[in-house]
This record gives C-alpha cells, structure tokens and sequence, in this order.
C-alpha cells in the first residue's frame, strides 16, 4: 500500500520505518521538501521509503498518518491540501501538548473536543480514525515490547475506515482482540485526556515502556 506520513519526529519515524519494513511504500511529509530529518530516515530506511512536503505525502497516499503536534495540526493537514485527503483514512496519532507555560504541559485542545474532532470537521471528506495516541512510540509498532494483554483504541465515525485501520494495526503485531472500539471520533476526547496521567506515570515509573490494560467482568 503507499501510505503517507505527516511529522518527521519519533513517531513520524517509528510508523514509517515499520510500515517499510512490512513491504508497504512510504512518503514522509514535512513542511518543505528535503529537510534534514526526513532525508536522513529515507537513508535509514531504505528501499520503499521517500519524502517531501506534507502536500507531497498526503498526495501520495493512499492512506495518510497525521504524526505532528496536535497544537498544530490542522495547519499541517492545510499544508497537506484537504484535496489530497478526501476520500482517504487519516489515522491521527497526535496529542495536543502544550509545553509552552513549562512543565507540566497542558493539553491545548480538551474537554468539549479534541484534535481527532477538530481535524473530522475541518476536513469533512477525510475518514479520521483516532488511533495509537495513547503509547509511546515504540510500542505503537512493537506491543510485544510490553508484556500482557495490554489494548491499543480506535475511534472514528467511518466503520469501514476503522477496519481499514484494525488491518494495520494487526501488521503491527496488534491482536485484533487487543484492538478496543471506543466508538465515534467523539471518543477522542477520553483517549487524548489520557495524556497527562500517562506522562506523570512515565515519571514515576521511571520508563515510557507501558501502556493500559482493560479488564472487563
Ligand atoms: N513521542 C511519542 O512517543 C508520542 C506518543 C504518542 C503520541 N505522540 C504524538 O504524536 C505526534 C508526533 O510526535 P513526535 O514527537 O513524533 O513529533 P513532534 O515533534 O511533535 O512533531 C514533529 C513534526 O511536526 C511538524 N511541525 C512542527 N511544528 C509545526 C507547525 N507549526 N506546523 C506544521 N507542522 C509542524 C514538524 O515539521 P518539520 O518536519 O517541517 O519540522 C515535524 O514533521 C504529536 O502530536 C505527539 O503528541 C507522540
């Protein structure tokens, strides 16, 4: 499948490089073309991978990964073109930290919606699934990194766009019954409010290698 990649960070690069890896060909966007980051992980990356503008990826895909700062996202699926989405799934990783009144960092966009929301009504043709934002990068392409039954969410309100999304995960080595419907893109808003226990957690358990298990009666 050719499948773009908005964000060059950590997680831009852990999505990327796995989803290469799986033998899928992979354009990483940024907000110009030939930056040092997207460059130096087409290098790493190999045979399958390539880069350009955030336009450039989204074009490309088939299916699109939103992995920028939640603060700044809309503007980065603007860049992106709402041509190049319509139609298309856009699985949104982001969290909308706020780091700009210091430590601890807020959450920009909350309570009465959320990134995931924000970026279905802004591009209403685009299939939003809200995925994979509540773990640490690694784990996202390597659940086995941490061990037991631990879940991964989806929410979006296109069901077909999720199933498309579940497939991926399961690349991923996401069992299906660890994949956990949290409904409507609405659902967003709970898995994106997670963020600030997850990072006091990463504090005190001195490791960003975790992640939520459910137990259910
Ligand atoms: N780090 C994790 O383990 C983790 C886990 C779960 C969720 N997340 C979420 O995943 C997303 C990506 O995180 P990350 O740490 O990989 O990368 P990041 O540093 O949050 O984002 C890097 C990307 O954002 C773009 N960007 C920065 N400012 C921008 C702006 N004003 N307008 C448009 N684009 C802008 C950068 O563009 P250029 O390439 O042009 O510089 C770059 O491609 C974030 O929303 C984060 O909260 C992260």
């Amino acid at each position: 499948m050719r499948i773009g990649v908005l964000g060059t960070g950590v997680v831009g690069k852990a999505i990327g490089g796995k989803l290469v890896e799986l033998g899928h060909e992979v354009c990483m966007g940024s907000r110009s073309a030939g930056g040092e980051a997207a460059t130096a992980w087409v290098a790493e990356a190999g045979a399958g991978a390539n880069e350009g503008t955030f336009s450039d990826a989204a074009g490309f895909g088939e299916l699109v990964f939103n992995c920028t700062p939640g603060m700044h996202a809309l503007a980065a699926l603007g860049q992106a073109g709402a041509e190049n989405l319509a139609g298309k799934v856009v699985v949104d990783v982001s969290n909308s930290l706020d780091f700009s009144q210091g430590r601890p960092p807020t959450l920009a966009i909350c309570n009465t919606t959320s990134v995931g929301e924000e970026l279905q009504k802004a591009f209403p043709d685009a299939r939003v699934v809200k995925s994979l934002n509540t773990m640490n990068a690694g784990v996202m392409v390597d659940p086995g990194a941490v061990p037991g039954d631990h879940v991964v969410f989806v929410c979006g309100d296109d069901e077909a766009a999720k199933d498309e999304v579940r497939s991926l995960l399961g690349e991923f080595g996401w069992p299906a019954e660890r994949i956990v419907d949290v409904g409507g893109i609405i659902g967003a808003r709970g898995t994106e409010m997670w963020l600030p226990l997850w990072l006091e957690l990463m504090g005190s358990l001195g490791t960003a290698q975790f992640n939520i298990a459910l137990v259910k009666a």
